[in-house]
């Protein structure tokens, strides 16, 4: 028995070694932690239950049959966060490179198929090369089954990769299914064809940086959702993220015990709208200002910054926050920021995270490159997202509310449950100077009557009160009694339910 006990102990201690100790320097060396580093870091200490530490490859070709390592590149198993379930995988670049061969890939699949079955979240550690070339269709077969898996998941668990190294060929697209990316500075890239064969294909010379780094995901393709500057990092604030989404699609929103009290006012905001309508202010300021603790965590923070998004707490239970950002862009609602709202309101909706709405929006953005980019497609998205939710929404309406944009922002008449305004709003279909010179351009030239009929434009409509008349608007607030007026309409909303006609799934404007 002794001996049996001494031999598990020994293969246990070979297998945790991976590619073995000059590899592990290797990794090191290069900034990185290892697969089972990571996972101590993402998980609650010692709560982390490996799964299949043994299992090796099946491969003979081009002598893998003499190359097995146990574990085949990819540390899989469950652990807590924060006391809650989370399945995780962690690939180990220091095992044939992370790569991905058919057994590899089943160790990934059955974990993917637990956390289905006790729908709890699932983290992805992403650090390999793509297909085991030496396996050839194998492989490809593997990612199949995994991308399948991800997709029968999405909407009833939280899926969240990290991109920790290279991620490249087929270790993008399960990335790509799942709700967020986040992604290692200087150290991570993704892309589905790295730099050698872009310059055979394409003749242009990139670095795998420029190719496929984390800014350009985080700024410029929107694949990433965030970027953290190393490994530790980056886990610790993916251990955050989970703090605030439910374990599945019917838990609920988890509830952390909150000190800070709901009703608190503000009497700052009363004087956040500077003046002048033209002027810009910080959006931010007034979401930190509301939500419990000041406790705010950005999703694509760097991307479309003219729209914010990502998820607070009111009362200790979440809530997903989408407002547009006066200082970029005057807040103005372009073809990037439709998409990155539209698809953070889908995230909420389908795991009933309510969703609080902050409306300062000049309207959509004109020009050539908006309307060849498909803006009418990418606005409609977001337009389709808020009327499909069914979670509770709040919006609140600080200053312009202009256009196509208004009904777009979860207003009353796409599903707005409860709708708010600040005596500063002004919802109408255009700014005073740009109606004026469309109703009455018979005027222009004469400067007094072009002030005369502005004027009389701003007194009628650049108000809340047009809308409120109309009870587009349930009620026109304080400004200082923001968090007090949201956090009593969502304990209201809690069990809202809504009815809607059966479908196989709808058809959003992709
Ligand atoms: C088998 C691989 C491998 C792979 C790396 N290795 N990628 N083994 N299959 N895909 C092995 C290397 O042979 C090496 O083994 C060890 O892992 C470390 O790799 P290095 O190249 O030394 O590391 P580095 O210089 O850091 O470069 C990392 C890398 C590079 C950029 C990821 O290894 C690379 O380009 N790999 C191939 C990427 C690729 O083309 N993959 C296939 C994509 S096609 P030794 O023993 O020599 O140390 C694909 C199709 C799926 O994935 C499509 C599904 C939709």
């Amino acid at each position: 028995m002794k001996d049996m006990l001494e031999r598990l102990e020994e293969r246990r201690a070979q297998a945790r070694l991976g590619g073995g100790e000059k590899r592990i320097e290797a990794q090191h060396a290069r900034g990185k932690l290892t697969a089972r580093e990571r996972i101590e870091l993402l998980l609650d200490n010692g709560s982390f239950e490996e799964f299949d530490m043994f299992v090796e490859h099946r491969s003979t070709d081009f002598g893998m049959d003499k190359a097995k390592i146990p574990g085949d590149g990819v540390v899989t198993g469950w652990g807590t966060v924060n006391g809650r379930t989370v399945f995780v995988f962690a690939k180990d670049f220091t095992v044939f490179g992370g790569s991905l061969s058919e057994a590899h890939a089943q160790k990934i699949t059955k974990i993917q198929d637990m956390a289905l079955k006790m729908r709890a979240p699932i983290v992805g550690l992403f650090d390999a090369g793509g297909a085991r070339i030496q396996e050839g269709v194998a492989a490809l077969g593997g990612y199949g089954e995994v991308f399948k898996r991800n997709v029968i998941a999405s909407g009833v668990i939280p899926q969240i990769s990290v991109i920790m190294g290279p991620c490249a060929g087929g270790d993008v697209y399960s990335p790509a299914m799942t709700d967020f990316i986040f992604m290692v500075r200087d150290r991570s890239y993704m892309f589905v064809t790295g730099p050698d064969v872009v310059k055979t294909v394409t003749n242009e010379t990139v670095t795998s940086e420029e190719l496929g780094g984390a800014k350009v995901h985080t700024t410029k393709s929107s694949v990433a959702d965030g970027a953290y500057d190393n490994d530790v990092e980056a886990l610790l604030q993916v251990r955050r993220l989970i703090d605030f989404l439910p374990a599945n699609n019917m838990d609920g929103v988890p509830e952390i015990p909150s000190f800070d009290d709901p009703s608190r006012t503000d009497e700052s905001l009363d004087t956040l709208i500077p003046d002048n309508p033209n002027k810009p202010y910080d959006m931010k300021e007034l979401i930190l200002k509301v939500v419990d603790e000041a406790d705010f965590f950005e999703i694509q923070e760097a991307y479309a910054k003219n729209i914010i998004t990502g998820f607070g707490r009111i009362e200790g239970r979440t809530v997903g926050f989408v407002a547009n950002q006066p200082m970029v862009l005057a807040g103005v609602l372009d073809a990037d920021a439709s998409r990155k709202a539209a698809r953070f309101v889908r995230f909420c909706d389908a795991f009933n995270i309510p969703i609080v709405t902050f409306e300062d929006v000049p309207g959509f953005l004109p020009g050539t490159a908006q309307e060849y980019g498909g803006l009418i497609k990418h606005g409609a998205k977001l337009l389709f997202a808020y009327s499909e939710a069914t979670v509770p929404l709040v919006t609140v309406i600080t200053r312009k509310a202009f256009g196509g944009a208004y009904d777009v922002m979860a207003s009353k008449h796409i599903g707005g449950d409860v709708n708010y305004a600040w005596p500063t709003a002004q919802i109408a279909v255009m700014g005073a100077k740009g109606a004026v010179e469309i109703i009455f351009r018979q005027d222009i030239g004469d400067a007094d009557k072009i002030a005369a009929r502005t004027k009389e434009y701003e007194d009628r409509f650049m108000s809340p009160f047009v809308a409120a008349e109309r009870g587009y608007i349930d009620e026109v607030i304080m400004p200082h009694s923001t968090r007090r007026r949201i956090a009593r309409a969502l304990a209201m909303l809690r069990h809202k339910e809504t009815e809607r006609p059966w479908k196989k799934h709808d058809n959003i404007p992709l």
